[in-house]
């Protein structure tokens, strides 16, 4: 029988819904529903940080807390999770008073945000760098102080040890059951296991799935859609799992941009780079590697790197399951080999030989919180190149004609890439500008698997390394 409430903690105190409208955020039940306004609403997409809150929760049996925007964090998402907000600080916790003693707010429209992040970042406990506080901070947005004495404030804040928690509460609201509120036309789903979700989305094909919510909410609060029925996949534990093993990892599609953090940088150096520059802390925690397949995007910063590391994915409908080549899951623009009621459970991704070499990178006009005007990625193997780039087709696409002239030679190569992509202009870049970084980053590419030093190659080497 599955469950039909969620139940969350809000600063520790149990809190139990069972109507809960499915598209509601969680900015909207703090403000609107509790009258909670210290929450703020900025830009209502995932940008600003203004609606920052801590998300706590439960992995490997300790309690972790995390900085999530609460304008794209859906109700649906929170069962099994604890929130604290900057009402729940007492106006004495060691970031407020370090935000006070060094002049760090002046408006005060961004503060509570930047509250509950720098809050996030004392729970770790950890020591910090200047540079590490601007990457955790990246999701922030402050227009009137300068972000000086809000890093000041940081460092001072962080000599302080956090108070202990206990994990208990939390724990004991972490079940096996699925979840189910409101009926066939309307509802949440939010199942416990993987064949649980194979069978209500087998049932309901036009629901739509939601992962870390860092697109399904926008559709929400940006494009005024009405999504009725909603199948949430963070409960289910097979897709949160993530093994990491002698022939490569298997990641469930459900893992977060920060929770593969670790993996990827075992994996490669640059496939932590690239993490590092999607979105900001806040999009890392809640988006996945699953989201960032299956939306299709042909901008998506993942997809580049995990084809040209000859990734393979596995799908699921009813109790079927097919595995294929993520190069071949891109059919069109926003079209991919996905039947209705299927979806994408693990990832592949085979570990790099030692002898060979890969080479990824992002292009966008700001380091943090960006999409890419063209993302490139180069696996030089024993087996031959796999080249692969994203933002300059239709979809995110493998460069096989680049690949093949090679053996030709460079100038061959470069003059390969006008006939793999006809990039388009738009916002973010025009068709030349693409087409010649594209030409860049493999002139690029070619010089770092010769032996050049990436200080010599990256111009933002010095900031990577200390990242
Ligand atoms: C402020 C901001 C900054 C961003 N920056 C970047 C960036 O730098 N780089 C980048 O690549 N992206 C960026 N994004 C986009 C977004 O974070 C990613 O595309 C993300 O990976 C989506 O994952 P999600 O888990 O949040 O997906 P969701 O929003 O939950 O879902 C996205 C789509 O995938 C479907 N879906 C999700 N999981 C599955 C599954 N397992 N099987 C089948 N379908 C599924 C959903 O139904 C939906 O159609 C940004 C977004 C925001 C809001
Ligand atoms: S209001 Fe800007 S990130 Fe939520
Ligand atoms: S203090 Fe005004 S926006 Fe930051």
């Amino acid at each position: 029988m599955a469950r039909a409430c969620i139940r969350f903690l809000r600063n520790g105190e149990p809190v139990t819904l069972t109507d809960v409208p499915p598209m509601q955020t969680l900015l909207d039940y703090l403000r609107l529903t509790q009258r909670k306004t210290g929450t703020k609403e900025g830009c209502n997409e995932g940008d600003c940080g203004a609606c920052t809150v801590a998300l706590g929760s439960i992995r490997n049996g300790a309690l972790v807390y995390e900085p999530v925007n609460a304008c794209i964090q859906l109700m649906g998402q929170l069962d099994g999770k604890e929130i604290i907000t900057v009402e729940d600080l007492d106006g004495n916790h060691p970031v407020q008073t370090a935000l006070v003693k060094h002049h760090a707010s002046q408006c005060g429209f961004c503060t509570p945000g930047f509250v509950m992040s720098l809050f996030t970042l004392h729970e770790k406990a950890a020591k910090q760098t200047r540079a590490g506080v601007n990457e955790y901070l990246a999701g922030n947005l402050c227009r009137c102080t300068g972000y000086r004495p809000i890093v000041d404030a940081a460092l001072e804040a962080l000599n302080t040890p956090p108070a202990p928690r206990d994990a208990a509460a939390l724990a004991a609201l972490q079940d096996a059951q699925d979840i189910f509120i409101g009926d066939d036309e309307s509802f949440i789903a939010s199942p416990a296991s993987l064949d649980s979700l194979a069978e209500i989305y087998e049932s309901f094909p036009d629901a739509t799935l939601v992962a870390g919510a860092t697109d399904v909410g926008l559709w929400i609060t940006k494009q005024m859609r009405t999504l009725p029925r909603l199948i949430f996949l963070n409960r289910v534990r097979e897709l949160q799992a993530l093994h990491d093993g002698p022939d490569g990892l298997e990641i469930g599609a459900g893992v977060t941009y920060e929770q593969a953090e670790e993996a990827f940088s075992a994996l490669h150096p640059d496939m932590a780079r690239l993490l590092w520059r999607i979105g900001s802390k806040q999009v890392r925690a809640s988006g996945t590697i699953g989201g960032n397949i299956a939306n299709g995007s042909p901008i998506g910063d993942t997809p580049p790197a995990l084809i040209a590391l000859g990734a393979t994915i596995e799908l699921r409908k009813g109790s079927h399951t097919r595995r294929l080549k993520l190069e071949d899951f891109f059919i069109a623009y926003g079209k991919q080999d996905r039947q209705p009621g299927e979806f994408v459970s693990r990832i592949f991704v085979p570990k790099i030989n030692a002898k060979a070499s890969f080479h990824a990178y992002k292009i966008s006009k700001r380091f943090d919180q960006d999409i890419s005007a063209v993302c490139g990625a180069f696996h030089f193997a024993a087996d031959g190149p796999r080249i692969a780039f994203g933002g300059m087709a239709a979809t995110p696409k493998r460069a096989r004609k680049t690949e093949a002239a090679l053996a030709q030679g460079l100038e061959a190569a470069l003059a390969a890439l006008a006939e793999d992509f006809t990039p388009l202009s738009d916002m973010r870049a025009s068709a030349e500008y693409r087409l010649e970084t594209a030409r860049a980053l493999l002139k690029k590419a070619l010089m770092e698997r010769d032996g050049l030093a990436l200080t010599q190659t990256r111009v933002l080497a010095a900031r990577e390394v200390v990242l």
